[in-house]
């Protein structure tokens, strides 16, 4: 995720915009930039790859200067590059601006600002910003009149810092949706996306708030809301250590990671759910509509936890879209010489967009014939590159090597796939598409209050510690569901999980099973409920202790099962994306409490580049 720093005072900003963007590495971020102003001029350097590139290329002896900002950028529009690096420029080389978040309205600000001959070098959308506020400057005057100016006609998130060679005095600041702290020093203040960067100078910070912006100088700064109206902050200390804040105050990166998820899912969603309409915007899919209109077949490949997000957009896509589908691990569809028509559309489902055995799966295909398209995480990785067209998941990094909240936000993509190619194809009604559209709106919060406690599954999770083996069973859209609550509690604590659908579990597991084996049943009311509850009678019948996924008000099941986990109800399409949380949550707390390594464990790497 990107991230922002700022300096003014008396001492040389450089040094310690660069200690605090090493400081801010922790985030994940492809490429990095500082802007100094020194002698009514402002002094760019910015570079793609580690901090370290940054350092080398902007020497102190040529930057100097008392008022700088800096950013670690993670790329979203545009792929890691110098050019799309931040800070970026205005035209008239008077503004420098960095930013977080996501402006969604840059393509109609752009084109407007492109008719009044503005220019644009990079295919960032922070880009359309900085030379909106240069526009608003012609009306206003000064610097932060012209932010808030612009700002008001902005839709998305931001965190930004401004500077200005015409107004070397001050930094502007602003937020909505984005994190941004003003640190408090001695005749100097700092600007931060998180006090990791900045507690080796200040503790004495200023939280904002959603619709504030701040002028800092050297020994002041004031805040206002964008509609001008002062606010009076707090100084707040900050107590925690670095650690502690690189994990947000969480255990592990894991548990943040499963924490952040009504926001990832928001950022999947953002500006892609055409409620009215029943559709989906997906701009990386405009060049291959017709592509995707006349698929025969769809082929879905990937590995690991991508693989299993694929097994339930077969699901989503047979159901809805009325294609075929066909979901193989990328490493046996490159080997098993498979046969791929012109017709045929390849999608590979990738976290890191740089997994060997997917890469190798898509220029296979691209080589037999087939179109190959892309849903990553990373912006700009391999596979996003090498992919005809695609859609990001925008789950921001994910640190913790058990993949949690880019398999959810996965799910989100794939829905969103299955409503553009079933509104394309008029497969289903217009009233089933709308209804996925708003039941896909609601997921966020119904996350937020599957996450609100999780003291239930902890103590689950005690019962349960010392298990050696675990059973997942669920049928349809969940069978995929099932597979992957195995696959965490494997990865993560080492117990030796299977997941199973669950009809199969009398042709084999159901001979494992006695008073020692738990077995996690995800039976949410969808079209397989009755069924499910048989399979939790057989289990019973043999002793195994049933852990249930149920939704909320079905008191029948709490008859049946030793313990019950409450989620809300959903669509059967998207109830794994609900339904995949306490099992994550359960095996977190099963690896925690087993004392093992969660956020890395044995064995494993985040990304697999090799065979
Ligand atoms: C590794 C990771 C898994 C991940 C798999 C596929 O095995 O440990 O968490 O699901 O690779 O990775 P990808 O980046 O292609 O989604």
């Amino acid at each position: 995720m990107c991230g922002i720093i700022g300096y003014i005072g008396n001492n040389n900003a450089l040094p310690m915009l660069i200690d605090g963007l090493k400081r801010l590495e922790y985030r994940g971020y492809d490429s990095s930039g500082i802007a100094i102003l020194r002698d009514g001029e402002i002094h760019l350097q910015k570079k793609v790859g580690k901090v370290s590139e940054l350092e080398k290329a902007a020497p102190l002896k040529d930057y100097t200067g008392s008022i700088g900002i800096g950013h670690t950028r993670w790329a979203t529009h545009g792929e890691p590059s110098d050019v799309n690096a931040h800070p970026h420029m205005s035209n008239d080389g008077t503004i420098a601006m960095i930013h977080n978040g996501i402006i969604e309205n840059y393509h109609t600000i752009k084109t407007k600002l492109e008719k009044l001959g503005y220019k644009f070098k990079s295919a960032t959308d922070t880009e359309a910003l900085v030379h909106l506020i240069q526009e608003m400057k012609k009306v206003s005057g000064d610097l932060e009149t012209a932010v808030r100016l612009a700002l008001r006609q902005v839709d998305g998130t931001y965190g930004i810092a401004v500077v200005s060679s015409q107004e070397p005095d001050k930094i502007i600041v602003a937020r909505k949706g984005s994190p941004l702290i003003i640190g408090v020093g001695e005749n100097e203040h700092y600007v931060a996306s998180d006090a990791a960067a900045i507690i080796p100078y200040t503790r004495q910070v200023v939280y904002m708030e959603d619709g504030e912006i701040a002028v800092l100088t050297k020994n002041t700064f004031e805040t206002k809301t964008i509609d001008n109206v002062e606010k009076i902050k707090q100084i707040h200390e900050v107590t925690f250590d670095i650690e502690e804040i690189e994990k947000g105050g969480y255990d592990h990166f894991m548990l943040k990671e499963i924490m952040e998820q009504p926001e990832t899912l928001r950022n999947a969603m953002r500006g892609r759910v055409l409620l009215n309409e029943g559709n989906a915007k997906l701009s990386g899919l405009n060049d291959v509509t017709l592509l995707l209109e006349n698929a025969q077949r769809i082929i879905i490949t990937a590995c690991g936890t991508s693989w299993h997000a694929g097994l339930v957009g077969e699901y989503m896509l047979e159901q809805y879209a009325k294609v075929s589908v066909e979901v193989e691990y990328a490493s046996e569809f490159r080997y098993r010489n498979p046969i791929i028509k012109p017709t045929d559309v390849l999608f590979l489902i990738s976290q890191s967009g740089e997994t060997a055995d997917t890469l190798a799966a898509l220029r296979e295909a691209k080589k037999k014939g087939a179109s190959v398209l892309g849903i990553c995480n990373v912006v700009g990785s391999t596979i996003a590159r090498e992919s005809q067209g695609g859609v990001y998941i925008h789950a921001g990094p994910e640190i913790g090597v058990a993949s949690t909240k880019a398999f959810s936000s996965q799910l989100v993509v794939l829905s969103l796939v299955t409503l553009l190619i079933a509104h394309q194809r008029e497969s289903v009604s217009h009233d089933v598409l709308m209804t996925m559209c708003k039941e896909l709106l609601d997921l966020p919060s119904k996350v937020e209050k599957i996450l609100k406690d999780t003291s239930q599954i902890e103590k689950i999770a005690e019962e349960f510690k010392t298990s050696n083996n675990f059973l997942y069973l669920g049928r349809g859209y969940n069978f995929p569901v099932a597979l992957e609550g195995a696959l965490k509690l494997k990865e993560i604590s080492y117990i030796h999980a299977e997941g199973y659908p669950a009809a199969e579990m009398k042709h084999g597991p159901i001979a494992l099973i006695d008073e020692n084996m738990p077995v996690v049943v995800i039976a949410t009311k969808d079209s397989t409920y009755e069924k499910i509850i048989s399979n939790i009678q057989e289990v019973k019948a043999r002793k195994g202790k049933v852990i249930a996924i149920a939704n909320d008000g079905d008191d029948h099941i709490d008859t049946l099962a030793d313990y019950v986990i409450k989620v809300p109800h959903t669509l059967d399409m998207l109830s794994p994306i609900l339904n995949v949380i306490p099992l994550q949550l359960l095996s977190y707390f099963i690896a925690v409490k087993r004392g093992c390594n969660v956020d890395q464990p044995r064995n494993l790497a985040k990304s697999v580049t090799v065979e």
